[in-house]
């Protein structure tokens, strides 16, 4: 099967540094860094959620944000990406953990288990190969139409689940939610 034809001109990847909260840190820090290093526990907190503005986001591209020092993809799947995903028999899956902060731990790899909303457009996973933690290229790379990471062949699906190469775990999916429409909140 043939992903040229979605793949051409219409896929971007974007990148983002979330800076959002360091000057209130960095203010704290000045004032009070003995409180802020035996108790950091309210700055850790303020960090360790970022909003992502995805209205930008169209149907086949993704947004990459530096999220607590790493890359979180967030991708707009196309009816085609969600279709495929849909279709994959759990059977086939290496990891058949859904491998998702945000459901029931042990839960399958079925492609609802992965995305963000039900309808299945939205997915937000780490961007780091759990082989050992280069960031995959993405918009349809690889054999199964999602993520290839070049470092030792590694090919993931379009719900980013490990279907070849060495890699032993398929994309974690982090702590996320939409706080409205077009702002997801990580962590
Ligand atoms: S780090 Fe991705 S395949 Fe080795």
């Amino acid at each position: 099967m043939s992903h040229a034809d979605d793949n051409v001109g219409t896929r971007r990847d974007f990148l983002y540094y979330a800076t959002a909260g360091a000057g209130a840190v960095a203010a704290g820090a000045a004032v009070w860094p003995l409180v802020n290093q035996m108790n950091p526990s309210a700055d850790t907190r303020a960090l360790a959620s970022i909003h992502v503005d995805v209205s930008g986001v169209e149907a086949g591209t993704q947004l990459t944000v530096k999220w607590l020092g790493k890359p979180v993809f967030i991708r707009r799947r196309t009816s085609n990406e969600i279709e495929k995903g849909r279709a994959v028999p759990l059977a086939d899956l290496v990891d058949r953990s859904a491998e998702n902060a945000n459901i029931a731990a042990g839960s399958d790899a079925e492609d609802q288990n992965r995305t963000l909303d039900e309808a299945g457009e939205w997915l937000v996973m780490m961007g780091v190969c759990t082989h050992l933690g280069c960031v995959p290229l993405g918009n349809g790379a690889g054999d199964f139409g999602g993520w290839f990471c070049p470092c030792h062949g590694s090919h993931y699906d379009t719900a980013g689940r490990i279907r070849k190469g060495p890699a032993p775990r398929n994309l974690p999916v982090p702590v996320a939610a939409f706080t409205d429409e077009t702002t997801i909140k990580l962590g």
